[in-house]
Protein backbone atom coordinates (compact mmCIF):
# COMPACT_ATOMS: atom_id res chain seq x y z
CA UNK A 1 0.00 0.00 0.00
CA UNK A 2 1.39 3.88 -0.88
CA UNK A 3 0.90 6.37 1.20
CA UNK A 4 1.09 10.27 0.47
CA UNK A 5 5.18 9.70 -0.73
CA UNK A 6 4.36 6.66 -3.24
CA UNK A 7 5.55 4.54 -0.90
CA UNK A 8 4.25 0.99 0.06
CA UNK A 9 2.15 0.26 3.81
CA UNK A 10 5.35 -1.58 4.99
CA UNK A 11 7.65 0.67 3.07
CA UNK A 12 8.74 2.18 6.35
CA UNK A 13 12.69 0.85 6.17
CA UNK A 14 12.74 0.98 2.62
CA UNK A 15 14.65 3.85 0.89
CA UNK A 16 14.62 2.42 -2.67
CA UNK A 17 11.35 1.38 -4.32
CA UNK A 18 10.37 -2.23 -5.93
CA UNK A 19 12.09 -3.21 -8.91
CA UNK A 20 9.47 -3.83 -11.65
CA UNK A 21 9.65 -7.51 -11.57
CA UNK A 22 8.88 -7.36 -7.63
CA UNK A 23 5.91 -6.09 -8.56
CA UNK A 24 4.68 -8.28 -11.40
CA UNK A 25 5.43 -11.24 -9.59
CA UNK A 26 3.80 -9.83 -5.76
CA UNK A 27 1.05 -8.34 -7.43
CA UNK A 28 -2.04 -10.72 -6.63
CA UNK A 29 -4.97 -8.37 -6.88
CA UNK A 30 -6.02 -9.80 -10.10
CA UNK A 31 -6.88 -13.01 -8.35
CA UNK A 32 -7.23 -12.42 -4.80
CA UNK A 33 -9.37 -9.63 -5.63
CA UNK A 34 -12.49 -12.16 -5.27
CA UNK A 35 -12.49 -12.64 -1.75
CA UNK A 36 -13.16 -8.43 -1.52
CA UNK A 37 -16.71 -9.76 0.29
CA UNK A 38 -14.75 -11.97 2.80
CA UNK A 39 -11.96 -9.40 3.62
CA UNK A 40 -14.44 -6.56 4.38
CA UNK A 41 -16.68 -9.46 6.44
CA UNK A 42 -13.66 -10.20 8.30
CA UNK A 43 -12.47 -6.36 8.98
CA UNK A 44 -15.81 -5.24 9.39
CA UNK A 45 -16.22 -8.06 12.14
CA UNK A 46 -11.92 -7.27 13.71
CA UNK A 47 -13.49 -3.64 13.72
CA UNK A 48 -16.30 -4.21 16.28
CA UNK A 49 -13.95 -6.39 18.49
CA UNK A 50 -11.51 -3.42 18.69
CA UNK A 51 -14.53 -1.63 19.40
CA UNK A 52 -14.58 -3.52 22.40
CA UNK A 53 -11.35 -3.35 23.28
CA UNK A 54 -11.06 0.08 23.60
CA UNK A 55 -8.96 0.30 20.23
CA UNK A 56 -11.11 2.02 18.36
CA UNK A 57 -14.05 4.74 19.82
CA UNK A 58 -17.39 4.01 18.76
CA UNK A 59 -17.52 6.41 15.96
CA UNK A 60 -14.33 5.17 14.55
CA UNK A 61 -15.89 1.60 14.60
CA UNK A 62 -19.52 2.92 12.88
CA UNK A 63 -16.86 5.44 10.33
CA UNK A 64 -14.91 1.55 9.29
CA UNK A 65 -17.84 -0.50 9.10
CA UNK A 66 -19.65 2.57 6.81
CA UNK A 67 -16.48 2.88 4.59
CA UNK A 68 -16.08 -0.91 4.09
CA UNK A 69 -19.89 -1.35 3.34
CA UNK A 70 -19.55 1.76 0.77
CA UNK A 71 -16.49 -0.32 -0.87
CA UNK A 72 -18.76 -3.13 -0.69
CA UNK A 73 -21.10 -1.52 -2.92
CA UNK A 74 -18.73 0.20 -5.25
CA UNK A 75 -16.61 -2.88 -6.09
CA UNK A 76 -19.99 -4.80 -6.45
CA UNK A 77 -21.31 -1.96 -8.73
CA UNK A 78 -17.68 -2.60 -10.68
CA UNK A 79 -17.16 1.11 -9.89
CA UNK A 80 -13.81 0.67 -7.77
CA UNK A 81 -10.73 0.05 -9.57
CA UNK A 82 -8.20 -2.31 -8.26
CA UNK A 83 -4.39 -1.37 -8.19
CA UNK A 84 -1.96 -4.09 -8.89
CA UNK A 85 0.79 -1.26 -7.53
CA UNK A 86 -1.34 -1.89 -4.18
CA UNK A 87 -0.39 -5.79 -4.48
CA UNK A 88 -3.45 -7.51 -2.93
CA UNK A 89 -7.30 -7.71 -2.07
CA UNK A 90 -5.92 -6.77 1.58
CA UNK A 91 -4.04 -3.52 0.97
CA UNK A 92 -6.38 -2.34 -1.99
CA UNK A 93 -8.96 -1.91 0.32
CA UNK A 94 -7.67 -0.63 3.64
CA UNK A 95 -5.60 1.95 1.35
CA UNK A 96 -8.97 3.20 0.14
CA UNK A 97 -10.52 2.74 3.85
CA UNK A 98 -8.37 5.20 4.69
CA UNK A 99 -8.75 7.16 1.79
CA UNK A 100 -11.99 7.78 2.09
CA UNK A 101 -12.20 7.97 6.20
CA UNK A 102 -8.43 8.86 7.61
CA UNK A 103 -7.15 7.50 10.89
CA UNK A 104 -9.30 5.74 12.00
CA UNK A 105 -8.82 3.64 8.65
CA UNK A 106 -5.43 3.73 9.64
CA UNK A 107 -6.11 2.09 13.12
CA UNK A 108 -7.45 -0.97 11.67
CA UNK A 109 -4.66 -3.36 11.17
CA UNK A 110 -3.86 -3.11 14.77
CA UNK A 111 -3.35 -6.50 16.22
CA UNK A 112 -3.99 -8.12 12.87
CA UNK A 113 -1.81 -9.22 10.30
CA UNK A 114 -1.88 -9.90 6.39
CA UNK A 115 -1.11 -13.50 7.07
CA UNK A 116 -4.22 -14.32 9.50
CA UNK A 117 -5.91 -11.89 7.48
CA UNK A 118 -5.85 -13.84 4.18
CA UNK A 119 -5.68 -17.16 6.19
CA UNK A 120 -9.27 -16.65 7.30
CA UNK A 121 -10.36 -14.85 3.70
CA UNK A 122 -9.60 -17.81 2.17
CA UNK A 123 -11.77 -20.13 4.09
CA UNK A 124 -14.76 -17.38 4.64
CA UNK A 125 -14.21 -17.86 0.92
CA UNK A 126 -14.21 -21.45 0.64
CA UNK A 127 -17.01 -22.16 3.07
CA UNK A 128 -19.64 -20.22 1.04
CA UNK A 129 -18.41 -21.96 -2.12
CA UNK A 130 -18.33 -24.97 -0.85
CA UNK A 131 -22.02 -24.46 -0.09
CA UNK A 132 -22.97 -23.90 -3.67
CA UNK A 133 -21.29 -26.57 -4.82
CA UNK A 134 -22.82 -28.83 -2.71
CA UNK A 135 -26.40 -27.90 -3.89
CA UNK A 136 -24.95 -28.29 -7.21
CA UNK A 137 -24.23 -31.98 -6.63
CA UNK A 138 -27.28 -32.55 -4.54
CA UNK A 139 -29.45 -31.38 -8.03
CA UNK A 140 -27.35 -33.50 -10.17
CA UNK A 141 -28.04 -36.46 -7.82
CA UNK A 142 -31.42 -35.36 -8.43
CA UNK A 143 -31.67 -35.81 -11.96
CA UNK A 144 -30.10 -38.87 -11.98
CA UNK A 145 -32.12 -40.51 -9.62
CA UNK A 146 -34.91 -39.02 -12.10
CA UNK A 147 -33.09 -40.51 -15.01
CA UNK A 148 -32.94 -44.11 -12.77
CA UNK A 149 -36.48 -43.77 -12.01
CA UNK A 150 -38.30 -42.74 -15.60
CA UNK A 151 -35.72 -45.41 -17.16
CA UNK A 152 -36.41 -48.00 -14.33
CA UNK A 153 -37.22 -51.14 -16.40
CA UNK A 154 -34.61 -50.65 -19.80
CA UNK A 155 -32.20 -53.42 -19.92
CA UNK A 156 -28.97 -53.09 -21.24
CA UNK A 157 -25.78 -54.60 -21.34
CA UNK A 158 -23.58 -54.43 -18.28
CA UNK A 159 -19.53 -54.69 -18.85
CA UNK A 160 -16.44 -55.86 -17.45
CA UNK A 161 -13.14 -55.10 -19.81
CA UNK A 162 -16.16 -53.40 -21.79
CA UNK A 163 -17.10 -56.74 -23.52
CA UNK A 164 -20.37 -57.92 -22.81
CA UNK A 165 -20.96 -59.32 -19.20
CA UNK A 166 -24.25 -59.65 -17.99
CA UNK A 167 -27.51 -57.63 -18.20
CA UNK A 168 -28.26 -55.17 -16.05
CA UNK A 169 -30.98 -52.16 -15.32
CA UNK A 170 -29.86 -48.68 -16.84
CA UNK A 171 -31.54 -47.52 -14.02
CA UNK A 172 -29.34 -49.53 -11.96
CA UNK A 173 -25.85 -48.36 -13.98
CA UNK A 174 -26.43 -44.75 -13.67
CA UNK A 175 -27.68 -44.51 -10.18
CA UNK A 176 -23.41 -45.81 -9.50
CA UNK A 177 -23.14 -42.35 -10.44
CA UNK A 178 -25.01 -41.09 -7.46
CA UNK A 179 -23.79 -42.67 -4.94
CA UNK A 180 -20.12 -41.56 -6.26
CA UNK A 181 -21.61 -37.92 -5.98
CA UNK A 182 -22.98 -39.30 -2.73
CA UNK A 183 -19.20 -39.95 -1.52
CA UNK A 184 -18.26 -36.56 -2.67
CA UNK A 185 -20.77 -35.20 -1.24
CA UNK A 186 -18.83 -36.73 2.48
CA UNK A 187 -15.51 -35.46 1.25
CA UNK A 188 -16.76 -32.34 0.33
CA UNK A 189 -18.44 -31.87 4.35
CA UNK A 190 -14.74 -33.08 5.36
CA UNK A 191 -13.14 -29.68 3.11
CA UNK A 192 -15.87 -27.48 5.12
CA UNK A 193 -15.36 -28.88 8.49
CA UNK A 194 -11.83 -28.01 8.14
CA UNK A 195 -12.60 -23.98 6.74
CA UNK A 196 -14.30 -24.02 10.51
CA UNK A 197 -10.90 -23.28 12.59
CA UNK A 198 -11.09 -19.10 13.09
CA UNK A 199 -7.48 -17.65 12.22
CA UNK A 200 -7.77 -13.95 13.17
CA UNK A 201 -5.49 -12.93 16.65
CA UNK A 202 -2.71 -15.24 14.91
CA UNK A 203 -0.87 -12.20 13.92
CA UNK A 204 2.01 -12.62 11.53
CA UNK A 205 2.54 -15.87 13.33
CA UNK A 206 3.17 -15.49 17.58
CA UNK A 207 -0.22 -14.17 18.59
CA UNK A 208 -0.50 -10.51 19.46
CA UNK A 209 -0.06 -8.03 21.78
CA UNK A 210 -3.85 -7.42 22.78
CA UNK A 211 -6.32 -9.76 24.52
CA UNK A 212 -8.28 -10.11 21.00
CA UNK A 213 -11.94 -11.82 21.35
CA UNK A 214 -11.31 -14.73 19.40
CA UNK A 215 -14.50 -16.12 20.68
CA UNK A 216 -16.09 -13.00 19.74
CA UNK A 217 -14.46 -13.39 15.93
CA UNK A 218 -15.76 -16.96 16.06
CA UNK A 219 -19.70 -16.44 16.05
CA UNK A 220 -19.62 -13.16 14.66
CA UNK A 221 -18.16 -14.70 11.30
CA UNK A 222 -19.89 -18.45 11.63
CA UNK A 223 -17.29 -20.48 12.39
CA UNK A 224 -17.58 -23.87 14.42
CA UNK A 225 -13.55 -23.50 16.71
CA UNK A 226 -10.82 -21.31 17.04
CA UNK A 227 -7.25 -21.66 15.60
CA UNK A 228 -5.33 -23.43 18.56
CA UNK A 229 -1.97 -22.49 17.63
CA UNK A 230 -1.13 -19.19 15.84
CA UNK A 231 1.95 -20.72 14.18
CA UNK A 232 -0.59 -23.48 13.19
CA UNK A 233 -3.39 -20.84 11.74
CA UNK A 234 -1.66 -18.97 9.28
CA UNK A 235 0.85 -21.74 7.63
CA UNK A 236 -1.98 -23.99 7.16
CA UNK A 237 -3.70 -25.00 3.88
CA UNK A 238 -5.13 -28.18 4.44
CA UNK A 239 -8.55 -27.00 3.84
CA UNK A 240 -7.58 -26.18 0.54
CA UNK A 241 -6.38 -29.18 0.24
CA UNK A 242 -9.57 -31.32 1.26
CA UNK A 243 -11.12 -29.29 -1.46
CA UNK A 244 -8.82 -29.82 -4.21
CA UNK A 245 -8.93 -33.84 -3.24
CA UNK A 246 -12.71 -33.64 -2.85
CA UNK A 247 -12.66 -32.10 -6.48
CA UNK A 248 -10.26 -34.08 -8.08
CA UNK A 249 -12.10 -37.37 -7.15
CA UNK A 250 -14.90 -35.44 -7.96
CA UNK A 251 -13.60 -34.91 -11.81
CA UNK A 252 -12.63 -38.51 -12.11
CA UNK A 253 -16.09 -39.90 -11.26
CA UNK A 254 -16.99 -37.49 -13.82
CA UNK A 255 -14.69 -37.94 -15.99
CA UNK A 256 -16.06 -41.82 -15.92
CA UNK A 257 -19.46 -40.60 -16.55
CA UNK A 258 -18.95 -38.76 -19.59
CA UNK A 259 -16.42 -41.18 -20.99
CA UNK A 260 -19.52 -43.68 -21.27
CA UNK A 261 -21.85 -40.37 -22.48
CA UNK A 262 -19.29 -40.24 -25.40
CA UNK A 263 -19.23 -43.97 -26.19
CA UNK A 264 -23.55 -44.51 -26.30
CA UNK A 265 -23.80 -41.32 -28.00
CA UNK A 266 -21.69 -42.91 -30.63
CA UNK A 267 -23.57 -44.38 -33.55
CA UNK A 268 -22.06 -47.72 -32.86
CA UNK A 269 -23.84 -48.42 -29.07
CA UNK A 270 -26.61 -45.24 -29.58
CA UNK A 271 -27.86 -46.23 -26.32
CA UNK A 272 -28.80 -42.43 -25.38
CA UNK A 273 -29.11 -39.24 -27.86
CA UNK A 274 -27.83 -36.46 -26.32
CA UNK A 275 -29.72 -32.68 -26.99
CA UNK A 276 -28.23 -29.87 -29.72
CA UNK A 277 -27.51 -27.75 -26.77
CA UNK A 278 -24.60 -30.11 -25.73
CA UNK A 279 -23.19 -30.81 -28.64
CA UNK A 280 -21.30 -29.51 -31.74
CA UNK A 281 -20.80 -29.94 -35.57
CA UNK A 282 -17.72 -29.97 -37.57
CA UNK A 283 -16.58 -26.96 -39.90
CA UNK A 284 -15.76 -29.81 -42.36
CA UNK A 285 -18.24 -32.96 -41.70
CA UNK A 286 -21.90 -32.15 -42.27
CA UNK A 287 -23.53 -34.78 -40.36
CA UNK A 288 -21.41 -34.99 -37.12
CA UNK A 289 -22.65 -33.94 -33.54
CA UNK A 290 -19.96 -34.24 -31.42
CA UNK A 291 -20.10 -34.61 -27.57
CA UNK A 292 -17.49 -31.91 -26.96
CA UNK A 293 -19.25 -30.78 -23.50
CA UNK A 294 -18.70 -34.18 -22.11
CA UNK A 295 -15.16 -34.71 -23.25
CA UNK A 296 -14.32 -31.36 -21.61
CA UNK A 297 -15.64 -32.27 -18.42
CA UNK A 298 -13.59 -35.60 -19.08
CA UNK A 299 -10.72 -33.31 -19.45
CA UNK A 300 -11.13 -30.90 -16.86
CA UNK A 301 -10.46 -33.65 -14.37
CA UNK A 302 -6.71 -33.02 -15.43
CA UNK A 303 -6.37 -29.29 -14.30
CA UNK A 304 -8.46 -30.99 -11.15
CA UNK A 305 -5.87 -32.76 -10.61
CA UNK A 306 -3.08 -30.83 -11.56
CA UNK A 307 -4.44 -28.15 -9.12
CA UNK A 308 -4.06 -30.96 -6.20
CA UNK A 309 -0.20 -31.36 -7.21
CA UNK A 310 -0.14 -28.13 -7.22
CA UNK A 311 -0.48 -27.04 -3.58
CA UNK A 312 1.03 -30.46 -2.29
CA UNK A 313 4.08 -29.28 -4.10
CA UNK A 314 4.05 -25.73 -2.70
CA UNK A 315 3.48 -26.52 0.80
CA UNK A 316 5.46 -29.61 0.90
CA UNK A 317 8.90 -27.91 1.79
CA UNK A 318 7.63 -24.68 3.73
CA UNK A 319 9.32 -24.12 6.87
CA UNK A 320 7.00 -22.77 9.52
CA UNK A 321 4.88 -19.89 9.76
CA UNK A 322 4.22 -17.81 6.64
CA UNK A 323 5.97 -17.86 3.20
CA UNK A 324 4.87 -16.01 0.27
CA UNK A 325 5.16 -19.37 -1.61
CA UNK A 326 1.78 -19.85 -0.13
CA UNK A 327 0.14 -16.71 -2.09
CA UNK A 328 0.19 -19.24 -5.11
CA UNK A 329 -2.38 -21.27 -3.03
CA UNK A 330 -4.68 -19.41 -4.64
CA UNK A 331 -4.99 -19.91 -8.53
CA UNK A 332 -5.38 -23.94 -8.29
CA UNK A 333 -7.70 -23.53 -5.61
CA UNK A 334 -9.98 -20.71 -7.63
CA UNK A 335 -9.59 -22.66 -10.70
CA UNK A 336 -11.18 -25.95 -9.08
CA UNK A 337 -13.68 -24.25 -7.74
CA UNK A 338 -14.45 -22.80 -11.13
CA UNK A 339 -14.17 -26.21 -12.94
CA UNK A 340 -16.02 -28.23 -10.12
CA UNK A 341 -19.17 -25.97 -10.30
CA UNK A 342 -19.06 -25.30 -14.26
CA UNK A 343 -18.57 -29.01 -14.96
CA UNK A 344 -21.71 -30.00 -12.66
CA UNK A 345 -23.68 -27.48 -14.57
CA UNK A 346 -22.96 -29.15 -17.75
CA UNK A 347 -23.24 -32.45 -16.49
CA UNK A 348 -26.93 -31.03 -15.53
CA UNK A 349 -27.76 -29.81 -18.39
CA UNK A 350 -26.31 -32.95 -20.56
CA UNK A 351 -28.89 -35.45 -18.13
CA UNK A 352 -31.75 -33.41 -18.53
CA UNK A 353 -31.96 -33.53 -22.31
CA UNK A 354 -30.89 -36.88 -22.91
CA UNK A 355 -33.10 -39.12 -24.70
CA UNK A 356 -32.60 -42.91 -23.56
CA UNK A 357 -32.97 -45.61 -26.65
CA UNK A 358 -34.02 -48.75 -24.69
CA UNK A 359 -34.68 -50.13 -27.90
CA UNK A 360 -30.95 -50.07 -28.74
CA UNK A 361 -30.27 -51.23 -25.73
CA UNK A 362 -32.29 -53.82 -26.09
CA UNK A 363 -30.90 -55.06 -29.19
CA UNK A 364 -27.70 -55.06 -27.94
CA UNK A 365 -28.29 -56.79 -24.69
CA UNK A 366 -30.44 -60.23 -26.62
CA UNK A 367 -27.29 -60.37 -28.56
CA UNK A 368 -23.17 -61.34 -27.27
CA UNK A 369 -24.91 -64.12 -24.75
CA UNK A 370 -25.20 -61.89 -22.28
CA UNK A 371 -27.29 -64.28 -19.83
CA UNK A 372 -24.71 -67.13 -20.16
CA UNK A 373 -24.21 -66.89 -16.70
CA UNK A 374 -27.85 -67.51 -15.89
CA UNK A 375 -27.89 -70.19 -18.45
CA UNK A 376 -25.27 -72.10 -16.32
CA UNK A 377 -27.10 -70.94 -12.66
CA UNK A 378 -30.44 -72.80 -14.42
CA UNK A 379 -28.12 -75.94 -14.98
CA UNK A 380 -26.90 -75.73 -11.57
CA UNK A 381 -30.50 -75.69 -10.42
CA UNK A 382 -30.65 -78.97 -12.01
CA UNK A 383 -28.30 -80.40 -10.19
CA UNK A 384 -25.11 -80.09 -12.62
CA UNK A 385 -21.99 -78.52 -10.59
CA UNK A 386 -21.21 -75.08 -11.64
CA UNK A 387 -17.80 -76.03 -13.11
CA UNK A 388 -19.43 -78.48 -15.48
CA UNK A 389 -22.54 -76.27 -16.23
CA UNK A 390 -20.01 -73.28 -17.09
CA UNK A 391 -18.32 -75.72 -19.56
CA UNK A 392 -21.75 -76.82 -21.02
CA UNK A 393 -22.74 -73.01 -21.66
CA UNK A 394 -19.33 -72.35 -23.10
CA UNK A 395 -20.43 -74.91 -25.91
CA UNK A 396 -23.05 -73.33 -26.70
CA UNK A 397 -22.09 -70.23 -27.36
CA UNK A 398 -19.36 -71.64 -29.33
CA UNK A 399 -22.26 -73.91 -31.23
CA UNK A 400 -24.18 -70.33 -32.02
CA UNK A 401 -21.28 -68.19 -33.01
CA UNK A 402 -20.12 -71.16 -35.35
CA UNK A 403 -23.65 -70.67 -36.88
CA UNK A 404 -24.30 -66.96 -36.49
CA UNK A 405 -26.78 -68.10 -34.33
CA UNK A 406 -28.24 -66.17 -30.85
CA UNK A 407 -29.44 -67.19 -27.59
CA UNK A 408 -32.96 -66.99 -28.14
CA UNK A 409 -32.77 -68.63 -31.66
CA UNK A 410 -32.25 -72.56 -29.79
CA UNK A 411 -34.98 -74.50 -29.21
CA UNK A 412 -35.35 -76.79 -26.29
CA UNK A 413 -34.40 -79.46 -28.41
CA UNK A 414 -31.04 -78.21 -29.35
CA UNK A 415 -30.42 -77.39 -25.83
CA UNK A 416 -30.94 -81.23 -24.75
CA UNK A 417 -28.06 -82.11 -27.53
CA UNK A 418 -25.60 -80.45 -25.14
CA UNK A 419 -27.15 -81.43 -21.55
CA UNK A 420 -29.87 -83.44 -20.60
CA UNK A 421 -30.41 -81.48 -17.98
CA UNK A 422 -31.99 -78.61 -20.20
CA UNK A 423 -35.80 -78.72 -19.88
CA UNK A 424 -38.47 -77.01 -21.66
CA UNK A 425 -38.52 -74.03 -19.06
CA UNK A 426 -35.15 -73.23 -19.64
CA UNK A 427 -35.53 -70.86 -22.64
CA UNK A 428 -37.10 -68.47 -20.18
CA UNK A 429 -33.27 -68.57 -18.89
CA UNK A 430 -31.89 -66.56 -21.84
CA UNK A 431 -34.07 -63.52 -21.54
CA UNK A 432 -32.39 -60.71 -20.26
CA UNK A 433 -35.93 -59.36 -18.84
CA UNK A 434 -35.44 -62.15 -16.66
CA UNK A 435 -32.09 -62.44 -16.11
CA UNK A 436 -31.72 -58.80 -13.90
CA UNK A 437 -35.19 -60.21 -11.51
CA UNK A 438 -33.27 -63.57 -10.93
CA UNK A 439 -30.68 -60.79 -9.40
CA UNK A 440 -32.21 -61.19 -5.80
CA UNK A 441 -29.34 -60.04 -3.58
CA UNK A 442 -29.01 -57.27 -2.26
CA UNK A 443 -27.85 -54.31 -4.13
CA UNK A 444 -27.95 -55.84 -7.22
CA UNK A 445 -30.08 -55.00 -10.66
CA UNK A 446 -33.47 -56.38 -9.77
CA UNK A 447 -36.33 -53.80 -9.87
CA UNK A 448 -36.71 -54.20 -5.83
CA UNK A 449 -33.41 -53.39 -5.38
CA UNK A 450 -32.69 -50.40 -7.68
CA UNK A 451 -36.19 -48.58 -6.47
CA UNK A 452 -34.96 -49.56 -3.05
CA UNK A 453 -31.56 -47.41 -4.26
CA UNK A 454 -33.37 -44.26 -5.25
CA UNK A 455 -35.20 -43.92 -2.22
CA UNK A 456 -32.42 -44.05 -0.16
CA UNK A 457 -30.80 -41.68 -2.27
CA UNK A 458 -33.23 -39.15 -2.24
CA UNK A 459 -32.85 -39.64 1.45
CA UNK A 460 -29.40 -38.43 1.02
CA UNK A 461 -29.98 -35.50 -1.07
CA UNK A 462 -32.47 -34.60 1.52
CA UNK A 463 -30.25 -34.54 4.07
CA UNK A 464 -27.65 -32.10 2.61
CA UNK A 465 -30.46 -29.80 1.17
N1 LIG B 1 -1.18 -11.71 -0.65
C1 LIG B 1 -0.64 -12.48 0.40
C2 LIG B 1 -0.99 -13.95 0.22
O1 LIG B 1 -1.86 -14.23 -0.53
C3 LIG B 1 -1.17 -12.03 1.72
C4 LIG B 1 -0.25 -12.25 2.86
C5 LIG B 1 0.98 -11.48 2.65
N2 LIG B 1 1.80 -11.49 3.79
C6 LIG B 1 3.07 -11.06 3.72
N3 LIG B 1 3.73 -11.11 4.80
N4 LIG B 1 3.59 -10.62 2.61
O2 LIG B 1 -0.40 -14.82 0.74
Amino acid sequence: MSDSKGKMLWGGRFSGGSADVTKRISSSVHFDGRMYEQDIEGSKAHARMLGKMGVLKEDEVDAVVRGLDGILNDIGSGKFVFSEELEDVHMNIESELTRRIGDAGKRLHTARSRNDQVALDMRLYLRKEISAVRTLITGLMSIIVGLSEKNMDAVMPGYTHLQVAQPVRFSHHVLVYAWQLARDLERLSAAERACGSMPLGSGALAGVNYGNDREFLMKELGFDRVAENSMDAVSDRDFALDFLYFASVLGSHLSRFCEELVLWSSSEFGYIRLADGVTTGSSIMPQKRNPDVAELIRGKSGRLYGNLFSLLTIMKGLPLAYNRDMQEDKEPLFDSVDTVKICLEGMAEMLSGMEVNARRMKESVYRNYSTATDVADYLVGKGVPFRESHEIVGRIVAHCEEKGLDFFNLDAKTLRGFSGAFGDDAVGYFNPESSVERKVSAGGTSGSSVKGQAARLREIIKLYS
